[in-house]
C-alpha cells in the first residue's frame, strides 16, 4: 500500500508546476502538430507530459502510466497514473487562456485521486475517495438547480464532427433550445470540474478518451454529482461518453440524450 498522502502530493506539485510551464510559455512560438484534421498537438503538450512523467516515475517508478500524447508504461502495480497533460490544446494553440492538467490515479482499476490544475485562474481541484472534492481547499459541491430550463450545461464536439453523423449536433441543439445557455468551453477536464463546484449544472460528451475523464469524473463523484453514460448507465472509463450532472435534472439529461439519434 503507498502513502496516499505522497501520492496526492507528489501529483499536485506535478499538475501545478506543468499547468506554470505551459502558462508562462502560452505567448510564446510554439510548434503545433496535427494529430487529424483539426487535432492539435503543441510542444507545450509533450513538455507538461515530460515534467509530470518525469515527476511521478521519480517517487513512483513501479507506478503505470496512461497518458496522452506517448504510449502507455505499463507494470504489474495496482496502481496506474492516468495523464491528460494538457487538456484544452486547441484553446492553448490559439491563444485562447481556458485548458488545464489532469492528472488521475487509479487502484485496481477504480480511480481514487483526481488532481486538476487550471494554470489561469490559479485553481487547484481535488478529489481523494470518500473524502470530498476541494476547490484550492474549500469544500465543493454540485448547484441545486432542479429543471433544464434554468441550467446552465456544457457539452464539446468530437475531433470528427465533420466526417461522422454521431458529432453532437442534434443534442445540442435540443439542449440549447431547452436550457437556460449552453457553452462548449473547450476542456472536458474543467467542464466536468466546472459541475463539481456548481458554476455549470450539466455537462456531456461523446468520443472522449479515459485522459480526458479520469480526474474530472472522480472530482465531481467525490463532490456530490452523478456520473454515467449518455444513456444513465453506470459510468466506465473505457466507453468513451459522459454525463455528468448535479443529480437533479441528471434523468432529464438521460431523456433527452436517449431521444436524439445516435
Ligand atoms: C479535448 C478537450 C475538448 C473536448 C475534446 C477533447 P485535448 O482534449 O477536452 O474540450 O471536446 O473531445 O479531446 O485534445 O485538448 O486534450
Ligand atoms: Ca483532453
Ligand atoms: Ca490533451
Amino acid at each position: 500500500m503507498k502513502e496516499p498522502k505522497k501520492l496526492k502530493e507528489v501529483a499536485v506539485h506535478a499538475a501545478v508546476d506543468a499547468g506554470r510551464l505551459v502558462k508562462a510559455n502560452l505567448k510564446n512560438t510554439r510548434t503545433i502538430e496535427f494529430k487529424g484534421v483539426i487535432d492539435l498537438v503543441t510542444e507545450m503538450d509533450r513538455a507538461s507530459e515530460d515534467l509530470i512523467i518525469g515527476r511521478l516515475r521519480s517517487v513512483f517508478p513501479d507506478i503505470g502510466i496512461l497518458t496522452e500524447e506517448r504510449d502507455e508504461l505499463p507494470s504489474a502495480s495496482k496502481y496506474r497514473w492516468i495523464i491528460d497533460p494538457l487538456d484544452g490544446t486547441t484553446n492553448y494553440a490559439h491563444g485562447f487562456p481556458f485548458f488545464c492538467i489532469s492528472i488521475a490515479l487509479e487502484e485496481n482499476q477504480k480511480v481514487i485521486l483526481g488532481v486538476v490544475y487550471d494554470p489561469n485562474f490559479d485553481e487547484l481541484f481535488v478529489a481523494e475517495k470518500g473524502k470530498g472534492a476541494f476547490l484550492n481547499g474549500e469544500r465543493i459541491t454540485p448547484s441545486t438547480t432542479s429543471h433544464v430550463s434554468d441550467a446552465l450545461l456544457a457539452t464539446g464536439f468530437p475531433y470528427d464532427i465533420r466526417t461522422s453523423k454521431r458529432n453532437n449536433i442534434e443534442e445540442f441543439s435540443r439542449f440549447a433550445l431547452m436550457a437556460r445557455a449552453v457553452r462548449r468551453p473547450g476542456s472536458a477536464v474543467l467542464d466536468l470540474c466546472y459541475v463539481a463546484c456548481g458554476r455549470s449544472d450539466g455537462f456531456w460528451e461523446l468520443k472522449l478518451q479515459p485522459w480526458d475523464m479520469a480526474a474530472g469524473s472522480f472530482i465531481v463523484t467525490e463532490a456530490g454529482g452523478i456520473v454515467t453514460s449518455l444513456g444513465g448507465e453506470t459510468f466506465d472509463l473505457s466507453d468513451k461518453e459522459i454525463l455528468a450532472s448535479n443529480g437533479k435534472i441528471h434523468q432529464t439529461m438521460v431523456d433527452v440524450l436517449k431521444s436524439s439519434k445516435r
